[in-house]
């Protein structure tokens, strides 16, 4: 080919593949898991029941649930080894670091490595779903110094998670809270990180490969990293009072204001809009000063924003976007976000696996070369 091809730059608006998994409907504002609204599963359903439907595609009678949260619960420890590394990087690497070495360090205690049949890929994704939230809870626990905490049978998963992070029980209230925050993260398309999982996986190499892959996607501040970065943020402006004149330098300063904007949603991100509608009844229930200052910050830049980029240019409140102050509420530290997100998120690269291997086709799209051709090669001495 001579003639220079139309390039979709970041593959935007390009169909890599068909999936059955979810469906984002950027332009009303609407999301399904496998044909559910987002909405009735954040609402009626919990993130086991959720991950079921997303890895196996139907939602699991009472039979075929109890044995998957009994498989689980069963997988929440972790080797000596991992938690030997996670203590070792813990305090002075970023969580996500962790996450990503101590994930991809799974594939070691995997005597069946290589099997991709698809009841054997379900397995490893339920093994990868339950431990990389017990190692979110452990790096949140060993980077402040703190002692191990065991998993506890008698809890769901993310109150086991909540429970293993900081120690205490969650009320039913902060339960419901952090089940949502896995629920809403679960899943989402072909995103950056799915993508990227799928190219690994594509190449046929295993699962834990294409989820260190992921992770590493994840971390990015114009993807999952958008969450810690919106409270960092939020933090920075510090008093409500000063929130219009924060955002108005910074869009003035071309900067991109962390938790806006989505390459898909050009209207209200409907996931930002549940987290929204529970952190608002979270303020009836008696908030921390800390708290009631971020909600307030973000509602001002909420608005301000929408009134600046949101009916013009169709930069809307992502997902992240709300998250920080939600996560605050219960008692969650910045830095332990975007570890959440890989621990929720697992569920739905696992779906997205055992999707793609069922008709494996190697990723391997064209660039456009720009460069020179046949440039004579100069001995060093002569350069
Ligand atoms: N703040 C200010 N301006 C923005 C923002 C933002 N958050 N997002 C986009 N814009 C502007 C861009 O500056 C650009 O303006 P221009 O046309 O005048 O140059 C225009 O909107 C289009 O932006 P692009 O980067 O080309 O759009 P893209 O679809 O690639 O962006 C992205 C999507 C990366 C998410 C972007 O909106 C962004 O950087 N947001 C902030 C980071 C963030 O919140 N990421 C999380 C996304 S949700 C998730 O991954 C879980």
């Amino acid at each position: 080919m001579t003639e220079k091809p139309v390039i979709n730059f970041g593959l935007e608006g390009i169909y890599v593949d068909e999936s059955a998994i979810s469906k984002v409907d950027g332009q009303n504002g609407k999301l399904w898991y496998r044909g559910y609204t987002i909405e009735d599963l954040s609402e009626h359903s919990n993130f086991e029941e959720v991950s079921y439907l997303l890895v196996y595609g139907k939602l699991p009678n009472k039979k075929e649930y109890e044995e998957f949260v009994k498989k689980m619960k069963e997988r929440r420890e972790l080797p000596k080894e991992v938690m030997d590394v996670i203590k070792a990087m813990a305090k002075d690497s970023h969580p996500m670091d962790v996450m990503r070495t101590a994930g991809s360090m799974l594939a070691m205690y995997d005597k069946d490595l290589n099997n991709k049949e698809k009841d054997a890929t379900i397995d490893k994704v339920i093994t990868l779903i339950s431990k990389l939230a017990s190692i979110a809870a452990v790096t949140g626990r060993f980077r402040k110094g703190m002692s191990y905490i065991p998993p506890d049978k008698s809890l769901g998963h993310s109150a086991n998670f909540l429970y293993m992070l900081t120690g205490k029980k969650p009320t039913p209230t902060e339960e419901k809270l952090i089940d949502l925050m896995f629920i809403l993260h679960a899943e989402h398309s072909t995103n950056a990180s799915t993508f990227s999982v799928l190219v690994t996986a594509s190449t046929l190499a295993d699962i834990y490969a294409a989820t260190t892959t992921g992770i590493g996607t994840l971390k990015g501040p114009l993807h999952g990293g958008a969450d810690e970065a919106a409270l960092k943020m939020m933090y920075a402006i510090g008093d409500p009072a000063n929130t219009e004149k924060y955002i108005e330098e910074a869009l003035e300063g071309k900067q991109r204001i962390m938790g806006f904007g989505h390459r898909v949603y050009k209207v209200y991100d409907p996931r930002a809009k549940i987290v929204r509608k529970y952190l608002e009844e979270r303020m009836g229930q008696n908030p921390s000063e800390e708290v009631r200052k971020l909600l307030e910050i973000a509602l001002k830049a909420e608005k301000l924003m929408i009134d600046k980029l949101g009916k013009t240019k169709g930069i809307w409140p992502n997902i992240d976007f709300f998250s920080g102050p939600l996560y605050r509420s219960l008692g969650i530290e910045g830095e332990m976000f975007t570890p959440i997100f890989v621990a929720s998120r697992m569920s739905g690269w696992g779906a997205h696996v055992v999707e793609y291997w069922n008709n494996n086709k190697l990723f391997r799209p064209l660039e456009w070369y720009t460069g020179p051709l046949d440039v004579p090669y100069i001995p060093i001495d002569k350069r």
